[in-house]
């Protein structure tokens, strides 16, 4: 008997390839890219380069890498680094910052990822042989924790100035700035004009089995391509992955609105029922938190009930549960999950 398909709310990493990225990871033309001579993975660090305006883009493994590899091309060991505090950079990446860039952490608490500008202008230091010497400023765009917030434009723009007016490089950890962008519909060239560096995720909701691109400066790049050698990232016949991110700028990139507009959806689904409330502000991209307060339930209950409908969550915290729409769930996948979930409720 055939098992039932599961609907993977857990995050929108669970997305699988493509046929058509599948046929392009098997007739690409490859080349030994250490040696620089892939030009599938060349013609991918072209068009992304060229899609933010800027000089150069190197394909990673994962976004991990490409925010370490960031920050170790734009700081020396024992600089500052200006991050939020519930950045991905600073709370899931192992403290990379401090074991790849040796870099001293200064995490600043936001509102939805947005440290106050002043809270930055205030970190600066001064020239003093006493303190850390402040190299790197980085946000997050959509921003995970607070549920997929988008930082407004004049937000950011503030932050250039003031990193401008300090001489400071900006990066942006953008693993979903495709969800942000298809909600906010600014130019990505414009967003590339904003930052010095920005990382974003292939392997999220562009559906790749992995990777992500790292996008800055020529000079960057090359500094930026040293570390991913020493920490092993460096790939041999590569474009037979590259060749899936050039099909997801075709193919996948246009699907995004409704991967969050399904968000929404289950979002304005789950408003109203017993015992459950959304757990964030707005629901601006693909990724909602839902907070179980029926005191006779707690998140792992209600995800363990899910399984039972063919609904995956993930548990984040005793009473907070996550869903991440992507590529893999379907309108039918938002009914079943509300479906269920008012079953959850209902049945207690
Ligand atoms: C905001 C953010 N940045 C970076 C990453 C790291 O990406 P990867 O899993 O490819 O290392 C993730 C992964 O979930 C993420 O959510």
């Amino acid at each position: 008997m055939a098992r039932e398909r599961l609907a993977d709310f857990r995050s929108d990493t669970v997305t699988q390839a493509t046929p058509r990225m599948l046929e392009a990871m098997a007739s690409a033309t490859v080349g030994d890219d250490v040696l620089g001579d892939d030009p599938t993975v060349k013609a991918l660090e072209q068009r992304v380069a060229a899609m933010f305006g800027h000089d150069a883009a190197l394909f990673m493994p994962s976004g991990t890498m490409s925010n370490q590899c960031a920050v170790a091309a734009h700081v020396v060991h024992g600089e500052e680094v200006i991050c939020e505090a519930s950045a991905h950079v600073f709370l899931y990446e192992g403290g990379g910052m401090a074991r790849v860039a040796g870099a001293h952490v200064r995490a600043i608490p936001g509102d939805h990822g947005m440290i106050p500008v002043d809270a930055i202008r205030a970190a600066i230091r001064p020239p003093d042989l006493h303190m850390p010497r402040t190299a790197l400023v980085m946000l997050e765009q959509s921003h995970l924790f607070s549920g997929g917030s988008i930082l407004p434009q004049h937000y950011l723009k503030a932050v250039r100035e003031l990193t401008q007016e300090h001489g400071l490089p900006l990066h942006l950890d953008g693993a979903r700035l495709v969800n942000a962008q298809a909600e906010t519909g600014i130019p990505y060239e414009e967003y590339g004009a904003l930052f010095d560096s920005i990382s974003i995720s292939l392997n999220k909701g562009l559906s790749c089995p992995i990777g992500s691109m790292l996008i800055g400066g020529g000079a960057f790049i090359e500094r930026a391509k040293r570390v991913r050698k020493w920490l092993g990232g460096g790939m041999r016949q590569a474009g037979h992955m590259a060749a899936c991110g050039l099909v997801a700028l075709d193919e996948v990139l246009p699907l995004i609105p409704e991967d969050n507009g399904r968000c929404r959806h289950l979002g304005l689904s789950i408003l109203g029922l017993p015992g459950l409330v959304i757990d964030q502000r707005t629901v601006d991209t693909n990724i909602l938190f839902v907070r179980v307060t029926d005191p006779d339930l707690d998140a792992p209950a209600v995800e363990a009930s899910l399984r039972d409908h063919g609904v995956m969550a993930l548990t984040m915290g005793e009473r907070r549960l996550r869903f991440v729409t992507h590529r893999g769930i379907s309108d039918a996948d938002v009914d079943r999950a509300t479906r269920a979930l008012q079953a959850i409720v209902q049945d207690r």
